[in-house]
Protein backbone atom coordinates (compact mmCIF):
# COMPACT_ATOMS: atom_id res chain seq x y z
CA UNK A 1 0.00 0.00 0.00
CA UNK A 2 1.37 3.24 -0.52
CA UNK A 3 1.65 5.62 1.76
CA UNK A 4 0.28 9.28 2.34
CA UNK A 5 2.51 11.09 3.88
CA UNK A 6 1.23 13.42 7.06
CA UNK A 7 0.72 17.01 6.55
CA UNK A 8 0.26 19.64 9.07
CA UNK A 9 -1.86 21.74 6.16
CA UNK A 10 -5.46 21.78 7.28
CA UNK A 11 -5.36 19.24 10.33
CA UNK A 12 -7.44 19.40 13.16
CA UNK A 13 -4.72 18.48 15.91
CA UNK A 14 -5.06 18.20 19.63
CA UNK A 15 -2.33 19.34 21.68
CA UNK A 16 -1.90 18.10 25.33
CA UNK A 17 -0.14 20.89 27.88
CA UNK A 18 -1.14 24.04 25.44
CA UNK A 19 -1.05 26.09 28.55
CA UNK A 20 2.72 26.52 28.71
CA UNK A 21 5.97 26.04 26.83
CA UNK A 22 6.19 23.33 23.85
CA UNK A 23 2.84 22.77 23.44
CA UNK A 24 1.77 26.40 23.51
CA UNK A 25 3.93 26.45 20.35
CA UNK A 26 2.59 24.05 18.66
CA UNK A 27 -0.77 25.75 18.84
CA UNK A 28 0.66 28.86 17.57
CA UNK A 29 2.92 27.32 14.64
CA UNK A 30 0.09 24.92 13.84
CA UNK A 31 -2.40 28.32 13.70
CA UNK A 32 -1.59 29.20 10.00
CA UNK A 33 -2.41 26.23 8.19
CA UNK A 34 -4.68 24.20 10.69
CA UNK A 35 -8.30 24.23 10.13
CA UNK A 36 -9.21 23.14 13.66
CA UNK A 37 -6.82 23.22 17.44
CA UNK A 38 -8.14 21.46 20.32
CA UNK A 39 -6.04 22.94 23.23
CA UNK A 40 -6.28 20.46 26.15
CA UNK A 41 -4.38 21.81 29.90
CA UNK A 42 -5.18 22.39 33.76
CA UNK A 43 -4.96 26.08 33.48
CA UNK A 44 -8.40 27.53 31.98
CA UNK A 45 -7.13 31.07 31.80
CA UNK A 46 -4.27 30.04 29.77
CA UNK A 47 -5.79 28.03 27.37
CA UNK A 48 -8.23 31.52 27.15
CA UNK A 49 -5.74 34.16 26.19
CA UNK A 50 -3.97 31.57 23.93
CA UNK A 51 -7.20 31.02 22.11
CA UNK A 52 -7.81 34.48 21.77
CA UNK A 53 -4.04 35.15 20.89
CA UNK A 54 -4.65 32.58 18.11
CA UNK A 55 -8.07 33.75 16.84
CA UNK A 56 -6.96 37.53 16.66
CA UNK A 57 -3.88 36.19 14.11
CA UNK A 58 -6.65 34.29 11.88
CA UNK A 59 -10.51 33.90 12.20
CA UNK A 60 -11.42 31.37 10.47
CA UNK A 61 -9.17 28.94 12.65
CA UNK A 62 -11.39 26.31 14.73
CA UNK A 63 -10.07 26.65 18.39
CA UNK A 64 -11.44 24.27 21.10
CA UNK A 65 -10.46 24.46 24.77
CA UNK A 66 -10.47 21.69 27.34
CA UNK A 67 -9.27 21.93 30.98
CA UNK A 68 -8.71 18.36 31.79
CA UNK A 69 -6.14 17.08 34.08
CA UNK A 70 -4.30 14.27 32.57
CA UNK A 71 -2.97 12.55 35.69
CA UNK A 72 -6.95 11.62 36.09
CA UNK A 73 -8.09 8.04 34.18
CA UNK A 74 -11.49 9.95 34.07
CA UNK A 75 -10.38 13.21 33.05
CA UNK A 76 -8.91 11.39 29.94
CA UNK A 77 -12.20 9.50 28.97
CA UNK A 78 -14.28 12.26 29.18
CA UNK A 79 -12.23 14.57 27.11
CA UNK A 80 -11.85 11.71 24.35
CA UNK A 81 -15.67 11.15 24.84
CA UNK A 82 -16.33 14.93 23.78
CA UNK A 83 -14.08 14.25 20.63
CA UNK A 84 -16.21 11.16 19.94
CA UNK A 85 -19.35 12.25 20.47
CA UNK A 86 -18.89 15.69 18.24
CA UNK A 87 -17.14 13.67 15.29
CA UNK A 88 -14.16 15.96 15.20
CA UNK A 89 -12.32 14.61 12.55
CA UNK A 90 -9.03 14.27 14.49
CA UNK A 91 -6.19 13.63 12.56
CA UNK A 92 -2.87 14.50 14.64
CA UNK A 93 -2.45 14.34 18.49
CA UNK A 94 0.54 15.51 19.69
CA UNK A 95 0.90 14.25 23.05
CA UNK A 96 2.82 16.98 24.86
CA UNK A 97 1.74 17.16 28.13
CA UNK A 98 4.58 16.37 30.58
CA UNK A 99 6.27 16.90 33.87
CA UNK A 100 9.63 16.18 35.83
CA UNK A 101 11.01 15.73 39.43
CA UNK A 102 14.23 16.94 40.14
CA UNK A 103 16.32 15.36 42.56
CA UNK A 104 17.63 12.18 44.49
CA UNK A 105 14.97 9.45 44.04
CA UNK A 106 15.30 8.56 47.84
CA UNK A 107 14.41 11.67 49.39
CA UNK A 108 11.19 12.24 46.82
CA UNK A 109 7.85 12.48 47.97
CA UNK A 110 5.48 10.12 46.24
CA UNK A 111 3.16 13.22 45.33
CA UNK A 112 5.52 14.58 42.77
CA UNK A 113 7.08 11.32 41.14
CA UNK A 114 3.45 9.68 40.33
CA UNK A 115 2.13 12.82 38.49
CA UNK A 116 5.53 11.95 36.58
CA UNK A 117 4.29 8.42 35.69
CA UNK A 118 0.89 9.36 35.09
CA UNK A 119 1.27 12.12 32.88
CA UNK A 120 3.88 11.56 31.01
CA UNK A 121 3.74 7.50 30.39
CA UNK A 122 -0.05 6.44 31.27
CA UNK A 123 -2.43 9.78 30.17
CA UNK A 124 0.01 9.47 26.77
CA UNK A 125 -0.49 5.77 26.37
CA UNK A 126 -4.32 6.21 27.49
CA UNK A 127 -4.72 9.19 25.09
CA UNK A 128 -3.46 7.24 22.52
CA UNK A 129 -5.25 4.18 22.51
CA UNK A 130 -8.57 5.98 23.13
CA UNK A 131 -8.11 8.30 20.64
CA UNK A 132 -6.60 6.14 17.98
CA UNK A 133 -10.24 5.06 16.16
CA UNK A 134 -10.63 8.66 15.78
CA UNK A 135 -7.31 9.00 14.09
CA UNK A 136 -7.36 6.04 12.12
CA UNK A 137 -10.84 6.97 10.48
CA UNK A 138 -9.18 9.90 9.08
CA UNK A 139 -6.36 7.67 6.86
CA UNK A 140 -7.62 7.91 3.39
CA UNK A 141 -9.84 11.16 3.80
CA UNK A 142 -6.94 12.72 4.68
CA UNK A 143 -3.26 11.77 6.32
CA UNK A 144 -3.11 10.95 10.07
CA UNK A 145 0.03 11.40 12.64
CA UNK A 146 1.11 11.02 16.41
CA UNK A 147 3.62 13.55 18.08
CA UNK A 148 4.92 11.76 20.96
CA UNK A 149 7.00 14.33 23.03
CA UNK A 150 9.87 11.93 24.87
CA UNK A 151 13.18 13.79 25.61
CA UNK A 152 17.39 13.49 24.98
CA UNK A 153 16.85 12.11 28.91
CA UNK A 154 15.06 9.01 27.41
CA UNK A 155 18.06 7.67 25.63
CA UNK A 156 20.16 7.30 28.70
CA UNK A 157 19.64 6.60 32.78
CA UNK A 158 19.99 10.08 35.00
CA UNK A 159 20.61 9.60 38.17
CA UNK A 160 18.54 12.73 39.83
CA UNK A 161 15.96 12.43 37.40
CA UNK A 162 15.60 8.99 37.38
CA UNK A 163 11.32 8.45 36.83
CA UNK A 164 11.52 11.26 34.76
CA UNK A 165 14.53 9.89 32.47
CA UNK A 166 12.36 6.31 32.32
CA UNK A 167 9.32 7.53 31.46
CA UNK A 168 11.00 9.27 28.29
CA UNK A 169 12.43 6.11 27.69
CA UNK A 170 9.35 4.71 27.78
CA UNK A 171 7.81 6.87 25.40
CA UNK A 172 10.53 6.40 22.62
CA UNK A 173 10.49 2.91 23.31
CA UNK A 174 6.35 3.25 23.14
CA UNK A 175 6.28 5.68 20.06
CA UNK A 176 8.86 3.38 17.87
CA UNK A 177 6.50 0.48 18.36
CA UNK A 178 3.78 1.87 17.36
CA UNK A 179 5.21 3.30 14.72
CA UNK A 180 5.47 -0.34 12.92
CA UNK A 181 2.48 -1.21 13.84
CA UNK A 182 0.81 1.57 12.62
CA UNK A 183 2.85 1.96 9.37
CA UNK A 184 0.95 -0.34 7.35
CA UNK A 185 -2.77 1.92 8.27
CA UNK A 186 -0.98 4.94 7.42
CA UNK A 187 -0.53 6.49 10.38
CA UNK A 188 3.09 8.71 11.21
CA UNK A 189 4.24 8.07 14.38
CA UNK A 190 7.37 10.51 15.79
CA UNK A 191 8.73 10.59 18.52
CA UNK A 192 10.64 14.68 19.58
CA UNK A 193 13.37 13.82 22.10
CA UNK A 194 14.52 17.81 22.68
CA UNK A 195 17.69 18.56 25.15
CA UNK A 196 17.14 21.61 27.32
CA UNK A 197 14.43 23.98 26.67
CA UNK A 198 13.57 26.91 28.60
CA UNK A 199 10.42 26.85 29.31
CA UNK A 200 8.49 26.23 32.69
CA UNK A 201 9.56 22.71 33.02
CA UNK A 202 12.49 23.33 35.28
CA UNK A 203 10.81 25.40 37.75
CA UNK A 204 8.16 22.83 37.79
CA UNK A 205 10.68 20.20 38.00
CA UNK A 206 12.42 21.93 40.77
CA UNK A 207 11.45 20.73 44.36
CA UNK A 208 10.12 23.33 47.15
CA UNK A 209 12.83 24.93 48.73
CA UNK A 210 15.98 23.64 46.12
CA UNK A 211 17.74 25.90 44.08
CA UNK A 212 19.12 23.99 41.60
CA UNK A 213 18.08 24.02 38.08
CA UNK A 214 19.00 21.33 35.43
CA UNK A 215 18.82 24.35 32.63
CA UNK A 216 21.83 26.15 34.46
CA UNK A 217 23.71 22.96 35.10
CA UNK A 218 23.85 22.06 31.07
CA UNK A 219 26.17 23.63 28.60
CA UNK A 220 24.43 26.76 26.39
CA UNK A 221 25.15 25.00 23.39
CA UNK A 222 22.70 22.33 24.62
CA UNK A 223 19.68 24.76 25.03
CA UNK A 224 17.54 24.96 21.96
CA UNK A 225 14.37 27.60 21.91
CA UNK A 226 10.92 26.42 22.01
CA UNK A 227 10.05 27.90 18.28
CA UNK A 228 12.80 25.33 16.76
CA UNK A 229 12.34 22.35 19.08
CA UNK A 230 8.40 22.64 17.22
CA UNK A 231 9.54 23.79 13.90
CA UNK A 232 12.05 20.58 13.51
CA UNK A 233 9.47 18.38 15.08
CA UNK A 234 6.59 19.52 12.46
CA UNK A 235 9.04 18.75 9.50
CA UNK A 236 9.91 15.29 10.69
CA UNK A 237 6.64 14.36 11.50
CA UNK A 238 5.75 15.52 7.91
CA UNK A 239 8.81 13.64 6.67
CA UNK A 240 7.88 10.27 8.42
CA UNK A 241 10.96 10.65 10.66
CA UNK A 242 10.95 7.86 13.83
CA UNK A 243 12.78 10.70 16.07
CA UNK A 244 13.76 14.04 16.28
CA UNK A 245 16.52 15.24 18.40
CA UNK A 246 16.15 19.25 17.65
CA UNK A 247 19.77 20.31 18.31
CA UNK A 248 22.59 19.28 16.17
CA UNK A 249 24.89 19.08 18.26
CA UNK A 250 22.83 16.88 20.97
CA UNK A 251 21.78 14.74 17.86
CA UNK A 252 25.37 14.20 17.13
CA UNK A 253 26.24 12.97 20.84
CA UNK A 254 23.55 10.87 20.74
CA UNK A 255 24.23 9.33 17.46
CA UNK A 256 28.18 8.80 18.70
CA UNK A 257 26.79 7.34 22.43
CA UNK A 258 25.21 4.80 20.88
CA UNK A 259 28.47 2.88 19.27
CA UNK A 260 29.52 3.04 22.64
CA UNK A 261 29.74 -0.21 24.92
CA UNK A 262 27.07 0.88 28.01
CA UNK A 263 29.50 0.19 30.44
CA UNK A 264 31.24 3.22 29.40
CA UNK A 265 28.18 5.36 28.97
CA UNK A 266 27.35 4.19 32.80
CA UNK A 267 30.85 5.27 34.03
CA UNK A 268 30.19 9.03 31.67
CA UNK A 269 27.05 9.29 33.36
CA UNK A 270 28.29 8.90 36.96
CA UNK A 271 31.21 11.02 36.42
CA UNK A 272 28.88 13.66 35.05
CA UNK A 273 26.24 13.53 37.99
CA UNK A 274 29.23 13.93 39.84
CA UNK A 275 28.71 15.31 43.85
CA UNK A 276 26.04 18.16 43.53
CA UNK A 277 27.22 21.60 44.29
CA UNK A 278 24.17 23.17 45.81
CA UNK A 279 23.72 26.97 44.03
CA UNK A 280 23.02 29.94 46.75
CA UNK A 281 20.77 32.63 45.28
CA UNK A 282 22.15 35.73 45.45
N1 LIG B 1 11.74 21.97 28.66
C1 LIG B 1 12.63 21.01 28.45
O1 LIG B 1 13.83 21.19 28.67
C2 LIG B 1 12.18 19.69 27.87
C3 LIG B 1 13.16 18.84 27.33
C4 LIG B 1 12.77 17.62 26.80
C5 LIG B 1 11.44 17.26 26.81
N2 LIG B 1 10.51 18.09 27.34
C6 LIG B 1 9.11 17.65 27.34
O2 LIG B 1 8.33 18.60 26.64
C7 LIG B 1 6.98 18.51 27.07
C8 LIG B 1 6.44 19.90 27.33
O3 LIG B 1 7.14 20.46 28.43
P1 LIG B 1 7.55 21.99 28.50
O4 LIG B 1 9.01 22.07 28.46
O5 LIG B 1 6.75 22.79 27.56
O6 LIG B 1 7.12 22.28 30.03
P2 LIG B 1 6.06 23.30 30.65
O7 LIG B 1 6.30 24.67 30.14
O8 LIG B 1 6.12 23.07 32.12
O9 LIG B 1 4.65 22.77 30.08
C9 LIG B 1 4.13 21.53 30.51
C10 LIG B 1 2.69 21.41 30.04
O10 LIG B 1 2.18 20.14 30.51
C11 LIG B 1 0.91 20.37 31.08
N3 LIG B 1 0.61 19.42 32.15
C12 LIG B 1 1.37 19.07 33.21
N4 LIG B 1 0.68 18.26 34.04
C13 LIG B 1 -0.57 18.13 33.49
C14 LIG B 1 -1.74 17.44 33.89
N5 LIG B 1 -1.82 16.74 35.04
N6 LIG B 1 -2.82 17.52 33.09
C15 LIG B 1 -2.79 18.24 31.95
N7 LIG B 1 -1.72 18.92 31.53
C16 LIG B 1 -0.61 18.86 32.29
C17 LIG B 1 0.98 21.79 31.62
O11 LIG B 1 -0.34 22.33 31.66
P3 LIG B 1 -1.13 22.72 33.02
O12 LIG B 1 -0.13 22.89 34.12
O13 LIG B 1 -1.89 23.96 32.69
O14 LIG B 1 -2.04 21.56 33.20
C18 LIG B 1 1.80 22.50 30.57
O15 LIG B 1 0.98 22.99 29.56
C19 LIG B 1 6.99 17.59 28.29
O16 LIG B 1 6.56 16.30 27.90
C20 LIG B 1 8.46 17.57 28.70
O17 LIG B 1 8.80 16.37 29.37
C21 LIG B 1 10.85 19.30 27.87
Amino acid sequence: MKRTRFTTKNCTALITGATAGLGAEFARQLAPIAARLILVGRREDRLTALASELRASRSDLRIDTIVADLSQSSERERLAAGIIREEIPLNLLVNNAGLGDLGSFDNADWSRLAPVLEVNVVALTHLTHLLLPMLRAQVGQSSAGILNVSSIAGFYPLPEMAVYAASKAYVTSFSEALRMELAPAGITVTALCPGPVPTEFFQVATRDGETIRAMDRSHPAFATSPELVVRDALRGLEKDKPGVIPNRLLALLVRGSRLLPFPVIREAIRLGAGPKKPKVNS
